[in-house]
């Protein structure tokens, strides 16, 4: 089974538009705060972080542990490696910290940062960390995309409308589609998999890739020992 494939299925076609005109928005104007959102095991995950490395962008996933000063060193530590190509821990304040990514996103606006996981700050109501993104993008042009759970779109709208208005991209992750199934199982396995049983496979994952690719080496074990 090949590894760390970015099958381009129909939602990873669709989201990489959003990321195209968010990047092409009126900068002074939009403020470049995206979510994107859908069922566990749809592909959001490895779409952003196959993205963000193709392109020499950020990616980073929330720790539901993290909190605001942990939170703006990680950022600063990923920004210092892309623009620098060398690891930086700093060690200041919370708010210096800050001012030093503010900096470092005024001066490389093409650069996107992908956020994931953002549901576990949401629901816990933890507003520290959306503080933070807050600010980078109202006072760098920084453009980012949150990644989240099936109601983050809702839970933000309800919960945080003040920071729901500043979002302006959207991007739901759906049900991948028969033809999405034939594709991943023929990217990812190594061996061609009888049609019948990805038909069969695609009605019990319903969507979800997770467990899709989970039957993957069982299905080519049982081909490699069928021809042995
Ligand atoms: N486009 C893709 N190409 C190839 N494999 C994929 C793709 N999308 C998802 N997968 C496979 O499905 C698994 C689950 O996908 P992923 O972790 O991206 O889901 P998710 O939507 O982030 O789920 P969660 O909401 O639980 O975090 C991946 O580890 C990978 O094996
Ligand atoms: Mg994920």
């Amino acid at each position: 089974m090949r590894e760390r494939v970015l099958v381009e299925t129909d939602n990873v076609k669709r989201v990489n538009k959003l990321v195209y005109r968010l990047l092409k928005r009126p900068k002074t104007e939009v403020p470049g705060l995206a979510v994107v959102y859908g069922p566990t095991g749809f592909g959001k995950t490895r779409w952003s972080e196959m993205t963000a490395f193709r392109n020499g962008w950020g990616y980073m996933r929330i720790n539901r542990l993290q909190r605001e000063k942990a939170f703006v060193q990680e950022i600063y530590r990923r920004l210092h490696w892309l623009i620098y190509g060398e690891d930086h821990i700093v060690r200041r304040t919370a708010s210096k910290i800050e001012e030093m990514c503010i900096k470092l996103l005024q001066d490389n606006p093409e650069i996107v940062l992908f956020i994931d996981e953002i549901n576990h700050k949401i629901h816990k109501r933890e507003w520290d960390i959306l503080e933070v993104i807050r600010d980078l993008t109202d006072r760098s042009f920084a453009s980012i995309v949150m990644i989240g759970e099936q109601d983050t779109v809702d839970a933000l709208n309800d919960y945080n409308p003040h920071f729901f208005g500043r979002c302006n991209f959207f991007f739901k992750f759906e049900k991948n589609t028969l033809e999405d199934v034939k594709r991943i199982c023929n990217e990812v396995a190594e061996v061609p998999l009888d049609q019948q049983i990805i038909k069969e496979i695609y009605k019990e994952t319903e969507g979800d890739l997770r467990k899709l690719v989970s039957y993957i080496p069982e299905l080519e074990n049982a081909i490699t020992r069928k021809y042995e």
